[in-house]
């Protein structure tokens, strides 16, 4: 193997450029050069590359975001799409690629490598961190830090004014982020998808006698939580409890911004690396991920189709500590 494709796919996440210099960088060690796919999918159709060498990846590792640009594609859905992706690798040389991104972008590697036969290795990049085969996804870590910082300045606000605050944080399937920050900001409540009951138990919650004795709350909920998120909820809250005085906050995109925290950093580093050494003995169409602290291979089949759930034990744990 003399050449590899390097692309961000989907959503982008705090390390993604952590990630690209250490799979360039392993690369270059190993003598493969690296040829960079800008706009993921979207620009291997389009053959938006560059070639990478390890100054075109320096001063990076600190930056948000992802250097090469991300997308998301409908023309790569289709067949058509990915045999113009697959002539434009075939141009330039591609042996094997790279993919930094969630299970919509490992989907669309293996759909390429079933249709024209190129291997990829996948690494999970998202802030939702819901991917199956690792403990964390790259992104996470800086998202939940950055959320926090969120609530705990809307808290000092919360108890000034003796409000309850509806804090929506992202995660459209899965309640990871909303579990993390509400464990960390000390939330009265978290309403995530995977608690399909979390509606009760929060208007259990405000109808409770000891709940009068607490001034505010800060109510952590992920997007995805099954109402529809924090302003459908607040219209429900509203109705049942016309007193309480509610402010909703959606703290959006800014979660997915912002310089990685260490851990990020050195997440993504190590899966870069572990990456290049898959491609190296010859793996392909898996994901490496770190599992308890070691690296691991889950092949993308089994990757896209198995959910990684948050601990229910944790959630009891947080309405616990909540009282
Ligand atoms: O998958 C990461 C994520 O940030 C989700 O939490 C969120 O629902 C989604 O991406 C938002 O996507 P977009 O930036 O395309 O609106």
């Amino acid at each position: 193997m003399k050449k590899i494709g390097v692309y961000t796919s989907g959503g982008d996440a705090p390390g993604m450029n952590a990630c690209i210099r250490a799979v360039v960088r392993t690369a270059i060690a190993n003598d493969i050069s690296v040829v960079g796919i800008r706009r993921g999918y979207e620009g291997m159709i389009a053959g938006d590359m560059i070639d990478l060498d390890s100054r075109s990846v320096a001063n990076i590792l600190q930056r948000g975001g992802t250097f090469l640009k991300t997308a998301r594609s409908e023309e790569f859905r289709t067949p058509e799409g990915r045999a113009k992706a697959m002539e434009q690798l075939r141009k330039r040389g591609i042996e094997a690629l790279v993919c930094i991104g969630g299970n919509g972008s490992y989907a669309g590697a293996l759909k390429l490598n079933e249709e024209h036969g190129i291997p990829c290795v996948g690494i999970p990049g998202t802030i939702d961190n819901d991917l199956y085969g690792t403990d964390f996804t790259i992104g996470y870590d800086t998202a939940v830090n950055t959320a926090l910082d969120a609530i705990d300045r809307i808290r000092d606000t919360a108890d000034s004014h003796d409000r309850v605050f509806l804090v929506e944080v992202m995660g459209r399937d899965s309640g990871f982020i909303g579990l993390d920050v509400g464990i960390a900001g000390g939330a009265e409540g978290i309403m995530i998808p995977e608690d399909k009951e979390d509606i009760g138990k929060l208007l259990t919650h405000f109808s409770q006698e000891d709940r009068r004795t607490k001034a505010f709350s800060i109510i952590v909920v992920a997007e995805g939580e099954p109402e529809g998120g924090a302003a459908r909820l607040a219209t429900r809250l509203l109705a049942e409890y016309p007193n309480l005085d509610i402010r909703t906050t959606i703290l959006g995109h800014i979660q997915r911004g912002g310089s990685p925290t260490a851990r990020d950093r050195i997440l993504a580093s190590r899966l870069g690396y572990e990456a290049i050494q898959a491609l190296q003995k010859g793996l392909k169409n898996i994901a490496v991920g770190i599992i308890n602290g070691y690296a691991s291979y889950t092949s993308f089949e089994h990757a896209i189709h198995n959910k990684k759930s948050v601990s229910h034990e944790l959630l009891r744990m947080a309405e616990v500590l909540s009282r």
